[in-house]
């Protein structure tokens, strides 16, 4: 029993001084010294002997054993390197980064809209992106059989309502907060709402199915085009950071009357034509008009002693021509590269 407890104690130690590598040496401790380990099955069998026997070889088998943990202790370290030297740590090296989020550029623009809105005393809310055919189109005067409903062609969602109606579509613009509000708060009011809205479109460099836009409008007693074009050269003068010009043609939009288009002037070359702007001086930013009585009524607001303007516009298509984004794909493509530089 005692030779056979110093031979396996050599060999553990013989094997052990030869290992080159911290992995190895850690299986071997297992194969030999660990729960089912050979010296450990050693160990056990002392048991058996007579209690004279146990206290000799006992003693003699603790030494063995004392003496193979100190051995891979040593060895370990050696392998890890220098026990004193992996304990000490440097206070002075700088601190590991973290990686850190940040926001979407549609995002940073969005906050900067709502700082400018709510410095000229509009309020900022929300809408559904899962919208009623009601709200989307109906109470904004595109009835269902018009021809209107062309223009913007949406995802209908595939789940009838009470009636067995196929009533809920993808919002596919943001004006339906409009008739949100004016029944909520009623008149007068000032508002913007931004978010998503969705198109059955086919995507390329200018298109997408999912893009984000900023709804504004103003109700009051006595609100005009004239407002309506203050406000707007504000909003853009400040995002852009400079003068900025606008120019408005007659538009057609269902739920505006008079409709209109606001340009903007041309940021890269100030409105005198360069290839940015076609050669035109002015850029197509923003669908406007005074609010259609049909749609003030639909928001419970008597047309004949409230007026408003709404106006609605891209906030994707304003960041592109303010970051210079040549590709609405990107904004979406969760693309780091992309990301990264905002
Ligand atoms: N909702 C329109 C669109 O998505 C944009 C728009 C045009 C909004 C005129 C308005 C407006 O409020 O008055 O194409």
């Amino acid at each position: 029993m005692e030779k056979e407890i110093l031979k396996i104690k050599e060999e553990i130690l013989f094997k052990a001084k030869k290992i080159k590598d911290f992995e190895l040496l850690r299986d071997l401790e297992t194969k030999y010294m660990g729960r089912k380990g050979e010296f450990t099955k050693v160990l056990r069998s002392l048991s058996g002997l007579s209690t004279e026997d146990k206290k000799k070889i006992g003693r003699l088998a603790n030494t063995a054993k004392q003496e193979i943990a100190s051995a891979f202790t040593e060895l370990k370290n050696t392998l890890t390197g220098n026990e004193k030297e992996s304990d000490f740590v440097d206070v002075t090296l700088p601190g590991k980064k973290e990686e850190r989020g940040h926001k979407h550029p549609i995002s940073i623009l969005m906050g900067d809209l709502e700082d400018i809105f709510t410095s000229m005393g509009f309020m900022i809310l929300d809408g559904p992106e899962l919208e009623s055919d009601f709200f989307n189109f109906e109470a904004l005067n595109i009835p269902k059989t018009h021809p209107a409903r062309d223009m913007q062609d949406t995802f209908y969602i595939d789940k009838p309502n009470k009636n067995g109606e196929l009533d809920l579509v993808m919002r596919t613009h943001t004006s339906p907060v409009q008739i949100r509000a004016m029944r909520e708060h009623g008149a007068p009011l000032r508002c913007i709402a931004q978010g998503r809205v969705f198109r059955n479109e086919a995507i390329d460099a200018v298109h997408d199915t999912t893009f984000d836009q900023i709804e504004g409008f103003m109700i009051g007693e006595d609100i005009s085009l004239c407002n309506l074009v203050a406000v707007l050269k504000e909003m853009l003068s400040r995002v852009f950071k400079q003068e900025i010009k606008v120019r408005v043609r007659p538009g057609y939009f269902p739920f505006v009357e008079p409709g209109i288009e606001v340009d903007m002037s041309c940021t890269i070359c100030g409105g005198s034509g360069c290839p940015s702007c076609k050669q035109i001086g002015w850029l197509e930013m923003i669908g406007a008009g005074m609010i259609h009585p049909k749609v003030l009524k639909y928001g419970g607001i008597d047309s004949e002693k409230y007026s408003g303007f709404a106006f609605g516009m891209g906030v994707t298509r304003l960041a592109m021509m303010k970051y210079g984004i040549d590709d609405i794909r990107l904004f979406n493509g969760s693309d780091m590269r992309f990301l990264k530089q905002f």
